[in-house]
């Protein structure tokens, strides 16, 4: 039976605990560490996925001792485990948590953690082996790396590892993600550097190769011949809520598009690599960001759409415009909305468009990946109106909704040859059950297994903004005359429907 046969496939890969050694949490009083990062060590150490030999020193600047670091954890865990915390567990785990207060620009600081880790690593037995992570703005990225270089504390000898995780945004242009590169590469080799992307910890984005290769049937016509065009929805009922402030440098394009967008097109559009290692899989994805072909000044008016949300309602509530969200600009050109049609230049795909749009304040919350067939060439039901006979799609559910639907057409039962359009849907939750996750457990067990598979390579980063340079140009010298131009609630303005109506084609319709 299927769902036995994946149980035996997932146990072998994963029944090895991560190696032993201490993660550094810079940043450790903020939201990302409450929210994402302990309730995923948790479900790790839940698991048996931890080594017996782990532990964490969160570093943050507020003072606090190791019994009151616990002591919060343990308060905040309650709101935002995934599943019900086991009290004998996490006793257990929380006594392997630690906390240092300091100041990442302050040397001193450093050589404390430097002893307070060389202590923790004699207690614990973790081998020399240490893993940082950045949960902190971006501004100190380069300047806590430094200080580790400076510190030794990533000098990797006598077979241990030291290892960087290092968050989005990975700069705010070419030019910066370029200039991030080069300053942690003095000081780290890009081996030892863990580039994240939290899309890549979801199970249906992971589930996109081995939808692809690891089944015989779709490969086939996974390309240009049989498929019309790829349509990708990343919609979010959210506003900006409290991050205003970074929301209003980066806008929509920066925040999600040369991300975690590019990361469902790459798995979607590239070539089954030679292996699965973690060059092997990049090489491939590198090259179909190096295929996405850059848009002229003239195509960026033409295939691209901004927007900004208006007030509105979403669920039956009234909700604000962007400009009277929290730290935003009363007249604000940021956007919140991009529409894009690209192209992937290849044998492959070559005039086959990916088109794609997200934003916040749209309906509901849903990512999903369409594959739009072709039509059949000959309409042999010729009394059913060609409209109707509604092209095959292969729908990929990635959130809420996991799993994967396919459309085709059916005869309507009675006398009379009517076509209908069906789906058959596969849903991951009905197969596997659900296994609530944060989708960083996957991310953090293979940096703790130096498995760099599902994380950014420099050149693929680089390659990311190269593709959205032109439009960031583009449309910084053309600020945007009239925004808002859609209404909380809805789904973006009209120009993203004109995109793919000039091209005879539609979004798909997601109900709301
Ligand atoms: C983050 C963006 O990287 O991804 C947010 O900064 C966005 O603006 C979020 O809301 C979306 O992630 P998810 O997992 O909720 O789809």
């Amino acid at each position: 039976m299927i769902v036995s046969e994946a149980a035996e496939v997932t146990k072998e890969r994963t029944e090895q605990p991560g190696d032993p050694c201490v993660m550094v949490i810079f940043g450790a009083s903020g939201d990302l560490t409450k929210r994402k990062l302990i309730p995923a060590l948790y479900n790790l150490a839940r698991e048996s996925l931890l080594s017996r030999h782990f532990a964490v020193i969160g570093f943050a600047r507020r003072p606090m001792s190791n019994e009151e670091f616990r002591k919060k954890i343990s308060q905040e865990i309650k709101e935002f485990a995934t599943s019900p915390v086991d009290p004998e567990l996490w006793d257990r785990f929380v006594k392997q948590l630690y906390y240092l207060p300091g100041d990442v620009q302050d040397a001193n600081s450093f050589r404390e953690l430097q002893s307070v880790l060389a202590q923790i690593d004699k207690e614990h037995g973790t081998r020399g082996n240490y893993f940082y992570y950045m949960a902190m703005a971006p501004d100190f990225f380069c300047p806590i790396v430094q200080q580790l270089g400076a510190t030794g504390l990533v000098r990797e000898e006598n077979g241990q590892w030291r290892r960087v995780i290092i968050e989005k945004p990975f700069g705010h242009d070419l030019d910066s993600a370029r200039a991030l590169n080069q300053a942690i590469r003095q000081v780290l080799s890009e081996k030892q550097i863990y580039r994240i992307d939290h899309y890549l910890g979801k199970e249906t984005v992971q589930n996109i190769l081995v939808f692809r290769f690891g089944n015989g049937i779709f490969e086939p016509i996974w390309n240009r011949r049989y498929i019309d065009h790829v349509q990708i929805t990343v919609a979010e009922d959210l506003g900006v809520e409290q991050r205003g402030d970074y929301y209003e440098e980066a806008g929509t394009l920066r925040d999600m598009v040369p991300n975690h967008i590019f990361q469902l097109i790459t798995l979607t559009a590239m070539e089954p690599p030679i292996s699965f290692e973690a060059d092997a899989v990049r090489d491939e994805q590198a090259k179909i960001l190096r295929a996405i072909q850059p848009l002229s000044p003239e195509e960026v008016l033409t295939l691209t759409v901004r927007g900004q949300y208006g007030e509105g309602q979403i669920g039956g509530e009234p909700v604000p415009a962007y400009r009277s969200e929290p730290k935003v600009a009363p007249d604000s050109r940021t956007e919140t909305f991009v529409a894009l049609k690209l192209s992937i230049d290849n044998w492959r795909w070559a005039d086959i468009p990916f088109y794609l749009r997200t934003g916040k304040r749209l309906p509901k919350r849903v990512t999903e990946i369409a594959i739009e067939f072709k039509r059949a060439p000959f309409i042999l039901f010729r009394k059913t109106p060609i409209e109707r006979l509604t092209p095959n799609q292969l729908v990929l559910h990635i959130q809420p909704d996991e799993g994967i639907s396919l459309r085709f057409g059916a005869k309507v039962p009675g006398p009379l040859v009517r076509l209908g359009a069906v789906n058959m849907n596969f849903d991951y939750a009905d197969y596997f059950g659900s296994t609530p996750s944060t989708g960083y457990e996957r991310l953090l067990y293979d940096c703790m297994c130096g498995d760099a598979t599902l994380f950014q390579r420099a050149d693929m980063v680089e390659a990311g903004w190269s593709v959205v340079a032109p439009i960031l140009d583009v449309w910084k010298a053309l600020p945007p005359r009239a925004f808002p131009n859609y209404a909380s609630g809805t789904w973006g303005p009209k120009e993203a429907d004109e995109l793919m109506e000039r091209d005879g084609r539609r979004w798909r319709k997601i109900s709301d």
